[in-house]
């Protein structure tokens, strides 16, 4: 028998959950990290390009195909284009399931740094798993070392996964009453930093940094699959969750405006973040390290600790916001995996929860193992560490471009397209017409098949990962993220759609 499936209060606790859910990690730690890799300015033009051109639109489709289907992803495009189109579903989901345990194990760690900000994080300490004395590090550096080298990240793995479970546990009624305190403490909390970052001196050449766009690494493939790839992470595409949400949402919605203001929202925190971490780099003239979570664990806090006064409550606001714009996302994450669950075999949610909460804490654990593998700290130090870099290059880099083709041929080719706009039009103020068809059915996926095969060249020809991962000395385990990626999502994705269907097909 089913459950009643809940729906949103109001359309503001539907974008408060839908923009807490696109800013988050991806807004304060991968844009700037992407940025300052590509040069500041000229990261700008590739993120503008992909913002109109694949963001807005495939969510408008995600959407859209949320409401019509009121399902989760796979659910959905099952309903719309039948068993192969389940496949491509579970793909996705089981990709985002991957990105959801390592997501939850970076914030375990942001939880153990929180606790740090209350003290200890300000203070010298040797690294002791690493053989180091203090002041061979920055303070930061071997506070975080030290923590990741310890067991207390698997109590903090723990404690973040049981909030995911407690939050989401009355599906969008709990989710919302969540969000309307913690996303507009975000907003406030960045300007806060924003403020005091641009106000340091010299921080605004780093915003000058952020803002000079240069056209002379266009031609670069790397910085447009960052883009591309930066994009659906950040509007949280290709993993489900929007049209999780979407299947929340009334019979009517302007999905039209909904994408617009949900996308507009994400970017301008996007960039307010970047304007606040380049201010502090450019003000401390600090370089980021090797990966691109050294912005946040260690470079952010070094900046915070040059600070004239309030070093702590600066430190304690910015692993707070951390904590509340990951919370944020990782709830939509893991709500879209067990409405995913609930929606294909009509299980009692307290039970799909009690499993998604054991399954995805064993993968999290996974992701803290605190055995030292880089004992020179030229790269990751721990192996947890290191694999959340090497799952990250799969199931982000490539796993969620790979499931918005699927979307996109899906929603294009499979299911009639017609039909979508159609219903999608009846409720919008502005109309989606034969040039938004021809952009989902031949440009869209063209750009991605463009954006993958090149990558794949450069990925095989040593380029991307030879380049990224070459100091660590620990080739082997390429190929064991690479291989466990794709058994995990593809493998997956094969066996939940070959697994019996109870919800007597699908209908809403
Ligand atoms: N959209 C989420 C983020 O940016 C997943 O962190």
């Amino acid at each position: 028998m089913s459950e009643v499936r809940g729906s949103w209060g109001s359309k503001l606790g539907f974008i408060l959950a839908a923009s807490g859910s696109a800013i988050g990690l991806g807004n304060i730690v991968f844009f700037s990290s992407n940025a300052y890799k590509y040069g500041g300015g000229a990261f700008y033009v590739p993120y503008l390009v992909a913002l109109f051109l694949i963001g807005i639109p495939v969510m408008i489709l995600e959407l859209g195909a949320g409401r019509f289907a009121r399902r989760s992803m796979p659910n959905a495009l099952y309903q719309m284009a039948g068993k192969r189109a389940e496949v491509a579903g579970w793909f996705g989901a089981l990709n985002a399931s991957i990105i959801t345990m390592y997501y939850i194990a970076i914030l375990a760690w942001i939880l153990g740094m929180w606790v740090g900000s209350l003290g200890a994080l300000w203070q010298a300490s040797p690294v002791e798993a690493f053989g180091l004395s203090s002041g061979e590090l920055s303070n930061s550096m071997s506070y975080f070392f030290n923590m990741i080298s310890s067991q207390r990240p698997l109590l903090y793995v723990v404690l973040i996964w049981a909030a995911n479970i407690l939050i989401i546990i009355r599906g969008a009624k709990s989710i919302e009453a969540v969000v309307k305190i913690f996303v507009p403490l975000m907003w406030v909390m960045m300007v806060v930093l924003i403020i005091r970052g641009v106000t340091l001196p010299g921080g605004i050449e780093g915003i000058l940094y952020l803002f000079t766009p240069d056209f002379s690494v266009m031609a670069d493939v790397g910085i447009w699959k960052g883009a591309f790839s930066q994009m659906f992470f950040t509007l949280s595409l290709g993993f489900g969750i929007m049209m999780a949400y979407a299947s929340y949402l009334p019979r009517k919605n302007d999905d039209v405006l909904s994408a617009t203001t949900i996308s507009f929202l994400n970017c301008s925190f996007e960039y307010i973040a970047g304007l606040a971490i380049f201010s502090l780099l450019f003000a401390f003239a600090i370089a980021p390290k090797a990966s691109s979570l050294s912005m946040i664990f260690f470079v952010v806090p070094e900046g915070i600790a040059e600070f004239p006064v309030l070093v702590g409550i600066f430190g304690f606001l910015f692993f707070t916001l951390l904590l509340m714009a990951g919370l944020t996302s990782s709830v939509s994450l893991v709500e879209s995996v067990v409405l995913s669950v609930i929606d294909k075999f009509d299980l009692p949610r307290m039970k799909v929860l009690v499993g998604v909460f054991l399954v995805g804490l064993a993968g999290s654990v996974l992701f803290v193992l605190p055995q030292v593998v880089d004992p020179g700290l030229s790269d990751d130090g721990t192996l947890g560490f290191t694999l959340v870099d090497l799952f990250d290059h799969w199931a982000f880099g490539y796993g969620l471009l790979i499931c918005g083709l699927f979307e996109l041929i899906i929603l294009g080719w499979l299911h009639d397209i017609d039909a979508l706009l159609v219903f999608i039009n009846e409720s919008s103020r502005v109309k989606l017409g034969s040039k938004f068809r021809f952009l989902v059915r031949y440009i869209l996926p063209l750009v991605i098949v463009c954006i993958l095969v090149l990558s794949a060249v450069d990925e095989i020809t040593g380029g991307l990962y030879g380049n990224a991962m070459e100091t660590g000395g620990y080739s082997g385990l390429h190929f064991v993220a690479f291989a466990g990626w794709i058994v995990f999502s593809l493998g997956g994705a094969v066996l939940f759609t070959m697994l019996k269907r109870r919800d007597g097909g699908g209908g809403a």
